[in-house]
């Protein structure tokens, strides 16, 4: 091999190299496998009736909330008061279009940005009631989330999709 083959080959691989890495970002936006996977697994099984717990994800907050039997009932009474009892509005997957928007009546998993203006809501649980509330113009949300008709939020809150892995483990799934 002479030094004018040797000296192409090499800059032929400097060229591939630069090639792979200036390709290497497109390939991955464009192949799904290549996709990290978002998802995350909760452990609900130290999750008391009428206590919730925060889970951060995506840059968000939400929250799981295991709900007693009283207050799963109660979900199908209170429809009066609520702009859109049937979540027709929502931004949620569509087994959450039932009154607990929830796979399991019990669990409620949701996302606490108020939908008026994003600041987080608080959940407020007990035996016989339970809701969120909105700290900064005091929107009401039921323990489904779904907004009350005097609140100044227009929207119930956002439900994200997930799945059970266990009856006690479920899977947070970004969908979009
Ligand atoms: Fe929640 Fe305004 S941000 S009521």
């Amino acid at each position: 091999m002479n030094r004018r083959t040797v000296l192409t080959r090499i800059v032929q691989a400097f060229s591939l190299t630069g090639f792979a890495f200036l390709t290497y970002p497109f390939i991955r936006a464009f192949v799904p496998s290549f996709e990290e996977d978002l998802s995350l697994e909760i452990d609900l099984s130290g999750l008391s009736v009428n206590h919730s717990k925060t889970i951060s994800w995506l840059g968000r907050n939400l929250y799981i909330v295991r709900r007693s039997d009283k207050v799963s009932n109660r979900l199908f009474q209170e429809s009066e008061q609520l702009k859109d009892p049937a979540s027709r509005d929502s931004v949620q997957p569509d087994f959450a279009r039932n009154p607990w928007r929830s796979k399991h009546p019990d669990i409620f998993v949701v996302f606490k940005n108020c939908t008026h203006l994003g600041c987080e809501v608080a959940a407020q649980t007990s035996a016989t009631s339970s809701g969120f509330s909105c700290p900064c113009h005091n929107s009401q949300f039921d323990s489904s989330g779904r907004v009350e008709k005097d609140s100044v939020a227009s929207f119930n809150l956002e439900v994200p999709d997930y799945e059970y892995v266990s009856r006690d483990v479920i899977r947070l799934i970004k969908t979009s």
